[in-house]
């Protein structure tokens, strides 16, 4: 499956399903309300700033992405009888066969399986497009995501940087 495409079902611990995708340009509103439900800590963590609004220019280059260099999935599940995204993940390669990945999952659905469940369609991703490698900084009080590295079954290394755990995944 090309990545562009790629789309996977999960069933969660609260044995509901969710649905991980390939993020589409449509996304961009619904992307943005995941945003604006998720909390100010919750946005610390994954930017390491207080950040809350992002100008065009941000939004189009997490949305207008190439799927090669650049992946992002989205976690959908469905609330009231309709789609709505909960969260997402992706990964920039930086140096040839390494990419940074981050995530994030909106407040209200964090602890139920998702991030989990985005971190391996991203290595299935990752391994497709013949990475080796991904890497992450993750602030020490960010247990959970370290936790869902760490229950990954990836080979797993963490260097204590002054501000953040610096994380190296492998793949292969
Ligand atoms: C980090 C994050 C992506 C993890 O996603 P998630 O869907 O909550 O993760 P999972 O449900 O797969 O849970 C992984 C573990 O973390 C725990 N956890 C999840 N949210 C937690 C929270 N808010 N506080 C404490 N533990 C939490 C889960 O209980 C689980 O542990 P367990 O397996 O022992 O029960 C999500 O919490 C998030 O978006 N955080 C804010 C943004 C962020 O930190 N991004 C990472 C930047 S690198």
């Amino acid at each position: 499956m090309q990545a562009r495409d790629y789309a996977a079902t999960e069933i969660l611990r609260d044995e509901r399903r969710v649905e991980i995708r390939a993020l589409r340009p449509e996304d961009r509103a619904a992307l943005l309300a995941a945003v604006s439900r998720t909390s100010d800590q919750s946005l610390y963590r994954r930017f390491f700033a207080f950040k809350r609004g992002f100008t065009d220019q941000e939004v189009d280059f997490y949305i207008n992405i190439d799927f090669v260099s650049h992946v992002a999935l989205v976690a959908v599940l469905e609330e009231d009888g309709r789609p709505m995204i909960v969260g997402g993940a992706r990964y920039i390669v930086g140096q040839p066969g390494q990419a940074e990945v981050a995530f994030a999952v909106d407040d209200a659905h964090q602890g139920k399986g998702i991030g989990t469940a985005l971190l391996r369609h991203l290595v299935v991703l990752a391994r497709q497009g013949g990475l080796k490698e991904l890497i992450a900084d993750v602030l020490p009080v960010n247990t959970a995501m370290l936790k869902v590295f760490g229950t990954s079954g990836l080979g797993i290394t963490t260097r204590q940087e002054p501000d953040t755990t610096h994380v190296v995944l492998q793949l292969s």
